[in-house]
């Protein structure tokens, strides 16, 4: 038998734009790829024999018949689990990231996407797009409990695109938005926010049903302003989705400041949180000029970063 020669795909990273929380609570969310790749080429073996070797996250070696989930690879091992009964033979992974997990550029849904994609090529010689976004979501919500499947998405296709999470439809955009990242040195886990959130919304159903609509009419809005690419129309919409965000309870002082200085800016047309909040980035739109933050030594310290990105058009390319 012949060894099939190896299998390389890229993948992008994602951004939340609009609906954040109110997507997990049946209202629509925009997001978008970001330029910032992760690259997975898989090597068949002719033994058992699993080799991960990622640049984030180490080295990892296991054997189809003792797969396990198993930190930090339990996006990667949950994907290879996708397609247990078809592996006949091992492979190893070569993983490169260009941004870190503990930037909430989806990584974990990147590499997810990768493992399924490489998988999907080298046992059913091609794509099947709509099988990958199926996988990938059960593979979040395997590992997490929970997820709305954006940053999947957008890892698959590219682009900007508009979603609810309990569908597989989907709307996309190849718009070029202005904007740019401000990560503030620190992240919550996703799942931890999203708890924080359920349980205050348990606590005041009555206003957090009117939170989450208002959000779900800021990305109908949000929505329309990309179409019509009228982005100051859309900077509007991210600073009233931030009010919404900070209502949910998900601001802080530092993310308060770095919103607020973004603001300042009179070439940004408004800013907020993106992904779930307490910490990890704040999304300006418009112009911001390269190596604003950090702003002084206290946001040096605390690891605050501006992060270059642009939108990805482009979501899984299988190389060579
Ligand atoms: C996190 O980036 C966005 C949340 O809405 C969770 C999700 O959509 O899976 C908080």
């Amino acid at each position: 038998m012949t060894t099939p020669s190896s299998i390389t795909v890229t993948v992008p990273g994602s951004t939340m734009l609009l609906g954040e929380h109110a997507v997990l609570y049946g209202y629509p969310a925009v997001v978008c790829a970001v330029d910032q790749y992760v690259t997975l080429t898989l090597s068949p073996r002719d033994d058992r024999k699993i080799q991960i070797h990622s640049t984030t996250l180490g080295e990892y070696e296991t054997n189809l018949d003792a797969l396990v989930i198993q930190k930090p690879f339990q996006f990667i091992l949950a994907s290879i689990m996708q397609w247990k009964d078809k592996l006949e033979r091992g492979f190893d992974l070569e993983i490169a990231s260009e941004f870190s997990d503990q930037i909430g550029l989806g990584s974990s849904a990147a590499v997810t996407v990768a493992t399924l994609a490489a998988i999907q090529q080298w046992l059913a010689s091609g794509f099947d797009w709509e099988k990958l976004h199926q996988a990938g979501i059960e593979v979040i919500r395997q590992v997490q409990g929970l997820g709305s499947g954006g940053d999947i998405l957008a890892s698959i296709y590219g682009g900007i695109i508009y979603y609810r999470a309990d569908s597989l439809k989907f709307d996309r955009f190849k718009t070029k938005l202005p904007i740019h990242l401000i990560y503030s040195g620190y992240k919550t886990p996703t799942v931890e926010v999203v708890k924080k959130v359920e349980k205050t919304a348990h606590a005041y159903p009555k206003i957090f049903s009117k939170l989450f609509l208002a959000m779900g009419e800021c990305v109908e809005a949000g929505k329309k302003a990309i179409q019509d690419e009228n982005w100051s129309q859309l900077g509007e919409i991210f600073n009233m989705h931030q009010g919404l965000q900070e209502a949910l309870g998900v601001n802080d002082k530092n993310l308060h400041d770095i919103i607020s200085q973004t603001r300042a800016f009179n070439t940004v047309l408004g800013s907020k949180i993106s992904g779930a909040g307490l910490g990890d980035c704040i999304l300006a739109l418009g112009d911001l000029p390269q190596h604003c933050f950090p702003k002084d030594e206290s946001q040096r310290k605390q690891g605050v970063k501006q992060i270059p990105i642009s939108v990805s058009m482009k979501g899984v390319v299988l190389k060579n």
